[in-house]
């Protein structure tokens, strides 16, 4: 079996760190300098060849930079003869794993694509935004799942009443529903319309039993914050009480957390995929978990 070693990426320090010391692994040594243009120089010393690296670099904001990151490193290290696993918490264009609108690019495709080619033999990633996105690799691709930890930290922490778990739009439903289950609460699904030129976003229900109910809006990412604000609106209008928005990459660009909180949410719990003031659960023992069951 090749000799396996990780290179904790600089976006994913402390992440990579600590999926090596889970799985008892070495770290990959390298210098690196971003130079005042934006441009990165990476400088490996050790010999990979024959061995098998996993390479974790999450692609949050700015996800060009970070994600070019993962190439250059991905790239050496399977031109000098290792096997290169790409660990990517947070998959940036994965919400663009198709043309919404005629002649858009796929950007999700073209990921996949540029990974390929830099050497990538396969990947790992944390709740990818849709399961169709993993269609678009042709190389074995894995979404590792948050949700039962974030529902572990949710039964740790809260003592909630009449718990209701809540899907803002139909993508978000698989995940939002898994959450309900295992949290044993009330699962209830919203519809939104995002207008495809603007991005405002609409949040609707025809009925909705949340009257005097805990809820949790259950989502991937909350990026702006419009999706989750609007549900939070229409979910205060229906007499839910306490409002928490749970999610498992919390971009939360600008002024998202303000955004929130002014719209009555008491709460926001995200992992670590990214970086976040909402950090609460630790998403590398599930990624450990999974890359356990790996042949090589
Ligand atoms: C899209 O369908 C995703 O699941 C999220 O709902 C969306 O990306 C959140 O973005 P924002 O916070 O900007 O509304």
């Amino acid at each position: 079996m090749a000799q396996k070693v990780l290179l904790a990426g600089p976006a994913s320090k402390e992440v990579g760190e600590s999926i090596a010391k889970k799985l008892g692994l070495p770290l990959l040594p390298y210098e690196i300098k971003v130079f005042p243009d934006g441009e990165t120089r990476f400088r490996f010393d050790e010999t990979v060849s024959g061995k098998s690296v996993f390479v974790v670099q999450s692609t949050y904001p700015p996800p060009d930079h970070n994600l070019f990151q993962l190439l250059l490193a991905s790239h050496h290290l399977s031109q000098e003869g290792a096997k290169v696993h790409a660990i990517i918490p947070y998959l940036a264009y994965a919400r663009q794993e198709k043309e919404f609108m005629p002649g858009e690019v796929v950007s999700l495709g073209v990921v996949s694509h540029l990974l390929r080619s830099a050497g990538v033999s396969r990947v790992t990633t944390v709740d990818i935004h849709s399961a169709d996105g993993l269609s678009l690799f042709a190389i074995p691709i894995y979404s590792v799942s948050a949700i039962p930890t974030l529902v572990e930290y949710v039964r740790k922490n809260f003592k909630l009443n009449r718990p209701a778990v809540v899907a803002p739009d139909f993508g978000a439903s698989k995940r939002s529903e898994a959450f309900a289950s295992l949290l044993q609460a009330m699962f209830v699904q919203l519809s939104k319309k995002r207008d495809k030129v603007t991005g405002q976003v609409k949040v609707e229900s025809s009925k909705l039993d949340v009257e005097g109910r805990d809820v949790l809006i259950v989502d991937d990412i909350i990026s702006t914050g419009g999706t989750v604000r609007a549900a939070a609106v229409i979910l205060r209008e229906a007499g839910a009480s306490r409002i928490i928005a749970v999610c498992s990459h919390p971009l939360l660009v600008g002024d998202a957390a303000e955004k929130l909180a002014s719209a009555g949410i008491k709460e926001i719990i995200g992992t670590n995929t990214v970086p976040s003031k909402v950090i609460k659960v630790d998403v590398t023992e599930p990624i450990a978990a999974h890359l356990r069951t790996l042949a090589d």
